[in-house]
């Protein structure tokens, strides 16, 4: 299979790698140019100067850009890749985006005879450059399978949840479950700190019981230690949360803890934490004492 990516940042320069490393040619598009070239000198494959030339040179191409409006520009745009991609060709779209935005761009696609599989990841930046991805699609289940020789080269958990759009939606589930549980460890630490007690202790008994959780394992020494410029950007999360409230609003679903911490996040944007980790709840307690 002749593949694609498209968008070589913190997330999509090491998948890309992982399908040159399973042996595939692939061909790459950053709108930042230099940075492609570096990922070939890293990888081999070859450049595309644009998503339209990319569209021509694959017939499985891969994106994980920013936004709704990145996607749409990389798919729809005047140098998209719908202006090229061949029929019976497939795109999988590992951007974070609304489930508004995978069914608009799946009716586009559909109209020109190629595949389009919604499927955000979740890992960070670890699991992308381990290879350990959870990958969670949705679309048709030919186009899914498809694109599925590609997507396993960088997943450890991938499926189909249904239609298009599923996979955005479960995404936005994943960033609801997320958003109480790092506030929860936040205000963890913060009562351990505040009552005098060895955080870092406190951690390592509690996280052998039922409080025990991957942000507690992954992130509670980074924050005791106010390290957060690494990770998860707070923006980012921001945008995730965007897409969830607006997708609860239109379902009628009460999300009322997403809703709150969404705006602890704005706080910690007007702490100047807009790349922080999203670990960086504590910093917002803690005020201007602890950071690193
Ligand atoms: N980082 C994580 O831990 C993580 C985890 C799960 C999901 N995600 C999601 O994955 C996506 C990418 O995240 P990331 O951390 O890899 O972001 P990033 O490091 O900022 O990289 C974004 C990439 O998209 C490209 N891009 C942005 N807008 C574009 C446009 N309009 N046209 C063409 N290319 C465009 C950028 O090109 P330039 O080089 O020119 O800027 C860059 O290559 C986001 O939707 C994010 O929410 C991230």
């Amino acid at each position: 299979m002749r593949i694609g990516f498209a968008g070589l940042g913190v997330m999509g320069y090491p998948m890309a790698g992982h399908l040159a490393a399973a042996g595939h040619h692939v061909v790459v598009y950053n709108r930042t140019t230099a940075v492609a070239k570096r990922w070939i000198e890293d990888h081999k494959g070859s450049l595309a100067a644009t998503p339209m030339a990319l569209g021509n040179a694959a017939e499985c191409v891969l994106l994980c850009v920013g936004d709704d409006d990145d996607v749409r520009q990389v798919v729809t745009g005047e140098h998209g890749l719908l202006k090229s991609m061949a029929r019976g060709s497939v795109i999988v779209d590992h951007t974070t985006t609304s489930a508004v935005v995978a069914r608009e761009l799946s009716a586009a696609c559909q109209a020109s005879g190629v595949g389009f599989v919604d499927a955000p990841v979740s890992g960070g930046q670890a699991g992308a450059e381990n290879g350990q991805l959870t990958v969670m699609c949705g679309g048709a289940v030919a186009d899914y399978q498809q694109a599925l020789p590609a997507i396993e080269c960088y997943a450890k958990m991938v499926r189909r949840l249904g239609d298009v759009g599923c996979g955005q939606l479960t995404k936005m589930v994943n960033q609801i479950c997320l958003a109480g549980m790092i506030q929860g460890l936040a205000e963890g630490l913060h009562f351990a700190e505040q009552n005098g007690l060895d955080a870092s202790a406190v951690i390592d008994v509690i996280g052998k019981g039922a409080a025990q959780s991957w942000q507690m394992d992954n992130r509670a020494s980074t924050m005791i230690a106010g390290d957060y410029d690494f990770g998860f950007a707070v923006d980012w999360m921001r945008k995730d949360l965007k897409h969830a409230l607006n997708q609860a609003r239109e379902s009628g679903a009460s999300v009322p803890v997403a809703a709150l911490v969404d705006q602890f996040y704005a706080d910690v944007q007007a702490m100047g934490g807009n790349r922080w980790d999203t670990s960086s709840l504590l910093q917002r307690l803690r005020g201007s004492r602890g950071r690193s």
